[in-house]
């Protein structure tokens, strides 16, 4: 039993599926002992994948950042996550995809010649954000952002990540908002939304923030609602001075923030600017 998983889950493991409780990976794989990998979290509605295109895309440019060689192509990716949505027990599902450099002696440089890497993958249910997340809204608190430069990776190195979570979870708040040098980063894993005078805003697309899928999305909604939306570096005050704060992510979709810091966000209440791009976002889902 695996806290979480309800029962033995069918997963993908180095071509072949096995059993979640038969899939086993060497102690020297190098994702266990470096955190030397890559993810991605692909989620499908009613058996479709959503966004496929883009998260494989992001997958690629992950692996080229590590220098870890493709492992398959992109219709091997696409068959791999059609086959474990289809054997998923739930109409909508998560389906993670990772990839690690592979099995070798310990060693930080990379093993040459080079090994094949590990691939795994497993598709759970998705408990997609209820109504209170949707209609009530999330608390956030705002910590410093102490993560690495490379945050654009999407890596399985994620102990920046954890430790921001946690720090959340202690407060009793469901997420952060990381600032670095006074400036809006992202939250522990969701990218951070900021309505201020109509207008959306998000920090720009560099090696601060991970590029959600759903930072183009929401990009794309907010064009087809006509809502100016403009990339730039957030500031702390107009953090606080914010009529709206928006967090979105594979997971999260895309939700109100209704509380920062213990002080409610604009009147407390999601948000006008919110109502348009949630009910873009379901209709994108409607349309698969
Ligand atoms: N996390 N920023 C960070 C640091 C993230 O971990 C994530 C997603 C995002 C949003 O990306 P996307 O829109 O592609 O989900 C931004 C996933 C869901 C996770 O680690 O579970």
């Amino acid at each position: 039993m695996i806290p979480g998983i309800a029962g033995d889950p069918r997963v993908y493991l180095d071509g072949a599926y096995t059993p979640l409780s038969q899939a086993k990976v060497s102690v020297l794989d190098r994702g266990f002992i470096f955190g030397d990998g890559v993810y991605e979290v692909v989620p499908a509605y009613g058996g479709k994948p959503f966004r496929v295109d883009q998260h494989l895309a992001r997958l690629g440019r992950s692996l080229g950042r590590l220098r870890i060689a493709p492992p398959m192509d992109d219709a091997g990716w696409r068959g791999l996550v059609a086959e474990l949505i289809r054997t998923c027990d739930a109409p909508d599902c998560l389906v993670y995809l990772q990839v690690t450099r592979g099995v070798a002696h310990r060693d930080h440089a990379f093993p040459s010649p080079a090994v094949a890497p590990t691939v795994f993958a497993m598709a759970t249910p998705f408990v997609r954000p209820g109504r209170e997340a949707r209609e009530r809204g999330l608390s956030v608190i705002c910590i410093p952002d102490e993560r690495w430069l490379h945050c654009d990776i999407k890596s399985v190195s994620l102990l920046g990540n954890v430790l921001a979570r946690q720090q959340a979870a202690d407060a009793g708040a469901d997420e952060v908002i990381q600032l670095r040098d006074g400036r809006v980063t992202e939250g522990a894993s969701s990218n951070v939304w900021v309505v201020r005078d109509g207008r959306l805003l998000a920090p720009p697309r560099d090696h601060l923030i991970l590029e959600g899928i759903r930072y183009g999305l929401v990009a794309e909604l907010a064009a087809a609602a006509d809502i100016p939306f403009e990339a730039r570096p957030i500031a702390r005050d107009e953090l606080a001075q914010a009529q709206e704060i928006l967090l979105s992510s594979a997971t999260r979709e895309i939700l109100p923030v209704v509380r920062m810091d213990g002080e409610p966000v604009g009147d407390g209440l999601p948000g006008p600017v919110y109502a348009r791009l949630r009910a873009g976002y379901d209709a994108r889902i409607a349309a698969l």
